[in-house]
């Protein structure tokens, strides 16, 4: 069948719910029983750091099939003060629309668009093995460990400008928005159709030995 034409837009507050049932979707049972992500993008278009200019969806045939969403984080630099960056996640596309190079459409239009707009960095948690197509480097190179000070493969790092993150060494600390409440998440979780959580799938073992490559910063 011929892959249908994909229309890349801003979202709209009209789109929310439905960009909350995609990244429930592309999120369940992917790095853990279930998952939080759906509820994370419905508290995420509230918070100070959230940048609607960056959110953007995926459109096929009328229906959203992806999405990304951005915020702002910082650098808590070593040298002293921080550097402003930015951070994207959920990102999500539709299960059954994956593998088309939509993910890396949206990652490379909205690189493009805050590159524009003058943003220095994108700083995020993820698969390297995946990211590492989409222009990211380990962290590590930048000198750029987690908040509680470790440096994990999974934290990935793309300079907007040449030369932003070269003395940017210090903690990357997203806003506290990502410090979900488990039981609100689970409450909200219940305004979905039930469906059933898989422990330990594969998805999640790999998840945990990308989570396991880490050690100390210093
Ligand atoms: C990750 C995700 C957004 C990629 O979207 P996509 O539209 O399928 O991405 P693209 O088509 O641009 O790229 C797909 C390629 O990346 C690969 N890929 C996807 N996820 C990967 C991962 N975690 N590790 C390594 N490779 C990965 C696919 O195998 C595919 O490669 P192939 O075509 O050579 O087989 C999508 O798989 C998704 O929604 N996953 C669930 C949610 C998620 O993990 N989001 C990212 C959180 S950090």
């Amino acid at each position: 069948m011929q892959p249908q034409p994909i229309l890349y837009r801003r979202e709209t507050p009209a789109d929310y719910r439905e960009v909350e049932n995609l990244t429930r979707e592309a999120f369940w049972n992917r790095y853990a029983p279930g998952c939080d992500e759906h509820y994370l993008a419905h508290i995420l278009r509230d918070c100070a750091a959230f940048v609607p200019e960056l959110a953007l969806v995926a459109v096929s045939q009328g229906r959203i099939v992806g999405s990304i969403l951005y915020t702002r984080a910082r650098i808590l630099l070593d040298a002293g003060g921080a550097l402003g960056v930015l951070t994207f996640g959920p990102l999500s596309v539709l299960p059954s629309h994956q593998r088309q190079g939509i993910g890396g459409q949206l990652i490379a239009r909205t690189a493009a668009m805050a590159r524009e707009a003058g943003e220095a960095a994108i700083l995020i948690y993820g698969d390297p093995a995946y990211y590492a197509r989409h222009g990211f480097v380990a962290a590590e190179r930048y000198g750029i460990g987690t908040r509680d000070d470790l440096y994990r493969a999974s934290l990935q790092a793309a300079e907007l400008r040449l030369g932003a993150l070269a003395n940017a060494a210090g903690r990357f600390a997203e806003d506290g928005v990502f410090d979900l409440d488990p039981a609100e998440s689970a409450a909200f979780d219940r305004l979905f159709p039930p469906r059933l959580k898989e422990e330990d799938n594969e998805f999640q073992r790999r998840f945990r030995d990308v989570l396991a490559m880490a050690r100390p910063r210093r």
